[in-house]
């Protein structure tokens, strides 16, 4: 009797475990891999630390969701979203750039914000 609990009992904890390493590894982005790669080949446009100053039409990334980054990133690689620009830029990243360049850019101070 007593001996099925404790194996019940490091089921539970393996179980725990696995789950918390899980969670762990899905939030675990690389920023400064993301930052390094994004002043090697985003801030060109992009501008520096995500706020661009040329015009409208290259837009800020600073303080942008993270989920919004990688899927628009996503989108111009498999060419759901289309511009000759970004394209041609997407189709160099690797899966982990995108979630690295999206995890940097999102971790900025945008200067978005509404008037009260
Ligand atoms: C040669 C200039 C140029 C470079 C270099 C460039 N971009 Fe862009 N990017 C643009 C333009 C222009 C747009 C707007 C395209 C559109 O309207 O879809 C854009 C759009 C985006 C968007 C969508 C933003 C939104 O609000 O929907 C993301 C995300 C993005 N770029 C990320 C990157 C990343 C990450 C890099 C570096 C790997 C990069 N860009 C390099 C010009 C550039």
């Amino acid at each position: 009797m007593k001996s099925t609990m404790i194996v019940k009992k490091s089921m539970q904890f393996l179980v725990l475990t696995a789950l918390a390493g899980m969670a762990f590894s899905a939030q675990a982005k690389d920023i400064a891999a993301g930052k390094a790669k994004a002043d090697a080949a985003c801030a060109a446009c992009h501008g520096k630390d995500g706020i661009s100053t040329i015009d409208p039409s290259y837009p800020k990334l600073a303080g942008q969701h993270a989920d919004y980054l990688l899927l628009a990133l996503s989108e111009y690689k498999s060419g759901a979203r289309k511009n000759a620009i970004m394209g041609s830029q997407a189709t160099a990243l690797s899966k982990a750039d995108m979630e690295n360049l999206a995890a940097y850019y999102a971790s900025l101070k945008g200067t978005m914000s509404t008037k009260r």
